[in-house]
C-alpha cells in the first residue's frame, strides 16, 4: 500500500513537472517586428514578452546591447533588478515593469535616450535559454531657421538652416502651393563633434501672389519632418523701373495736394486775420466813443456829432458784415475747391491703383518679354549658325568649283595641246602623202618616158628587123636566080 502511495506521489510529481516544463518550454520570446524609433531625450520601451504568456517573476532576464558595442544593460535575477556589471552609461536609466512580469512581459524601459544608445538589443531569458532582439534607432531633429540673404536679379535670396539632426536629413524649398522650388545648388551639410548634422540651403525666389515660402527638413528613416514658413515683404524685392515711375507719380501727387492745401489754409488765415483786426478796431472805436459820452455828458452839437459818428460806425459795421458775408462766401468757394481737390486726390488714388495694376502687368509682360528675348536670341544664334554653315558650304562649293574650273581649263589646255599635236601630225601625213604623190607622179612620168623610149626603141628595132628581113628576102631572090643559073650543079 505504501509503495502504491509513494509511486502515485512520484507519478503526480513527474506529471506536474512535465506539464510545467511543457507549458514553459513551449513559450517563445517575442520582440517587435519593426525597429523602435526614438528622438534624443525620449523615454522608450524595448518590448519583449513570452508567448504564450507565463510568469517571468522567477526567471532570469538579461538585457544586453549587442552592437555596435556589447554592453550589459539590465539584469533581473532572484526576483529583483541587479545592477552588477551594468554599463555606466545606462546607470539609473533602465527598469522593468514589475507588475507585468507575471504576464510574461519583460519589456525594458529606457529613459532620456541618447544617440549613443542606438543599436541592437538582446532580450535573453536565461531560464528558458531563449532570446529575441530589438533594434533601436535614435534620431535628432530641430526646427529650421529661415533668413533673407540679399537679392539677386529681381529675386530675393533666402537661406534655410537647421542643425542638430540625426541621421542626415533632406532639405527642400517650396512655394505656398507646395511646389518644390529649384534651389541655388545642393544642400550644404556638416557634422559637429556630437555627430549631429547641420544642413543649409539657399534659394532665389521671385515675387509671387503672397510671397510665402516654406523650408522643409525631412528625415525618412526616423519619419520626422519639420517646416518653417517665411513671408517676404514686397519691399524687399528689387524695385523695377515701373516702380520708380509710380513712386515719382505718387510724390508729385502728394506735392500738388500739399501745395493746394497750403494755399487754401494761408488764404483762410489771412482773411480771418483781416476780419479780426477790423473788428478789434471797431471795438476800440466804440469803447472810445462810449468813454467820451460818459466823460463829457456832452451838449447837443456834440450829441449830433456823436450820432453822426455812430451812423458812420453803423455803416462801417454794415460794410464789415457785408465783408464778412463775402469772406463766408469765399470760404464756401474755397470749401468747394477743397472738395474738388479731394475728389481729384481720389481720382489720383484710382489712377495710382490703375498704374500699380499696370505696373504688375508690365512686370509680368517684362518676364514674358525676357523669355521671348531669350528665345529670339536663341533663334538668332541658330540662324547665325545656319548662315555660317551655309557660307562655309558655299565657300567649300566655290573652292570645289574653282578646282573643277582649273581642272577643266587644264583639261582643255591638254586637249588643245593634243589637238595641236594631232593637227601637226595630220599636216605631216598630208605633206608626206603629197610628197608620195609627187614621187609617184615623177615615177609615173619616168615610167611613161621609159615606156615611150622603149616603144621608140622597139619601133626602131622593128624597123631595123623589117629592113633586115627585106634585105634577106632580096638577097635570097638574087641567090635563087644564081641557083637556077647554077642549078645543074646540084
Ligand atoms: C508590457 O508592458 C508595457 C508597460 O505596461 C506595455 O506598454 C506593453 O504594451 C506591454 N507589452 C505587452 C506585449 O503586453
Ligand atoms: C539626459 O541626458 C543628457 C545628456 O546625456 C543630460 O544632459 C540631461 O540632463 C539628461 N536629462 C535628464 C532628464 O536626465
Ligand atoms: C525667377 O525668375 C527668373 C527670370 O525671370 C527665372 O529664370 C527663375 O527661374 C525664376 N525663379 C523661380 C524660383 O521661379
Amino acid at each position: 500500500m505504501k509503495t502504491f502511495q509513494t509511486s502515485a506521489a512520484w507519478c503526480l510529481g513527474i506529471l506536474f513537472i512535465s506539464v510545467s516544463l511543457i507549458t514553459t518550454g513551449s513559450s517563445e520570446v517575442v520582440g517587435p517586428a519593426d525597429p523602435v524609433v526614438a528622438l534624443t531625450g525620449d523615454d522608450i520601451i524595448l518590448p519583449c514578452s513570452l508567448k504564450p504568456s507565463v510568469s517571468a517573476e522567477d526567471m532570469i532576464v538579461e538585457w544586453t546591447r549587442l552592437n555596435p558595442k556589447a554592453e550589459k544593460v539590465h539584469l533581473y535575477l532572484d526576483s529583483r533588478d541587479s545592477f552588477v556589471d551594468q554599463f555606466p552609461s545606462y546607470r539609473g536609466r533602465t527598469s522593468m515593469f514589475n507588475e507585468e512580469l507575471k504576464n510574461g512581459n519583460v519589456s525594458l524601459k529606457l529613459t532620456n535616450v541618447t544617440l549613443s544608445d542606438a543599436g541592437r538589443y538582446r532580450c535573453f531569458i536565461q531560464t528558458l535559454k531563449k532570446e529575441t532582439t530589438v533594434q533601436l534607432l535614435v534620431g535628432a531633429v530641430s526646427q529650421p531657421v529661415i533668413s533673407i540673404d540679399g537679392t539677386k536679379g529681381w529675386g530675393v535670396v533666402l537661406k534655410c538652416e537647421s542643425g542638430g539632426w540625426f541621421p542626415e536629413p533632406q532639405m527642400e524649398w517650396l512655394d505656398s502651393s507646395g511646389t518644390i522650388l529649384p534651389a541655388d545648388g545642393p544642400p550644404e551639410r556638416h557634422r559637429d563633434s556630437e555627430g549631429l548634422y547641420t544642413v543649409r540651403r539657399h534659394v532665389t525666389v521671385n515675387r509671387t501672389g503672397n510671397n510665402r515660402f516654406t523650408c522643409r527638413v525631412n528625415q525618412l528613416e526616423i519619419n520626422h519632418l519639420k517646416e518653417t514658413e517665411i513671408h517676404v515683404p514686397d519691399e524687399v524685392f528689387p524695385k523695377s523701373q515701373v516702380g520708380l515711375i509710380v513712386g515719382l507719380l505718387i510724390a508729385v501727387a502728394v506735392v500738388v495736394l500739399a501745395a493746394s492745401a497750403g494755399v487754401f489754409m494761408w488764404r483762410k488765415h489771412t482773411e480771418e486775420k483781416k476780419c479780426r483786426k477790423q473788428l478789434e478796431k471797431q471795438k476800440i472805436q466804440s469803447t472810445e466813443l462810449l468813454e467820451d459820452v460818459n466823460k463829457r455828458k456832452a451838449p447837443s452839437s456834440f450829441v449830433q456829432n456823436l450820432t453822426e459818428q455812430l451812423m458812420a460806425a453803423k455803416k462801417q459795421i454794415e460794410m464789415l458784415s457785408k465783408d464778412k458775408d463775402d469772406v463766408t462766401r469765399e470760404k464756401d468757394g474755397l470749401q468747394g475747391q477743397l472738395n474738388d481737390v479731394t475728389r481729384e486726390k481720389d481720382g489720383l488714388q484710382g489712377l495710382l491703383n490703375d498704374v500699380t495694376r499696370e505696373k504688375d502687368d508690365l512686370q509680368k509682360q517684362t518676364g514674358q518679354l525676357e523669355k521671348l528675348k531669350k528665345d529670339k536670341e536663341k533663334l538668332r544664334n541658330e540662324k547665325d549658325k545656319v548662315i555660317r554653315e551655309r557660307d562655309e558650304h558655299i565657300q567649300n562649293l566655290t573652292g570645289e568649283m574653282e578646282k573643277l574650273r582649273n581642272e577643266k581649263d587644264e583639261h582643255i589646255q591638254n586637249l588643245t595641246g593634243e589637238m595641236e599635236k594631232l593637227r601637226n601630225e595630220k599636216d605631216k601625213v598630208i605633206r608626206e602623202r603629197d610628197e608620195h604623190i609627187q614621187n609617184l607622179t615623177g615615177e609615173m612620168e619616168k615610167l611613161r618616158n621609159e615606156k615611150d623610149e622603149h616603144i621608140q626603141n622597139l619601133t626602131g628595132e622593128m624597123e631595123k628587123l623589117r629592113n633586115e628581113k627585106d634585105k634577106v628576102i632580096r638577097e635570097r631572090e638574087s641567090d635563087g636566080m644564081e641557083d637556077m643559073e647554077m642549078g645543074g650543079v646540084f
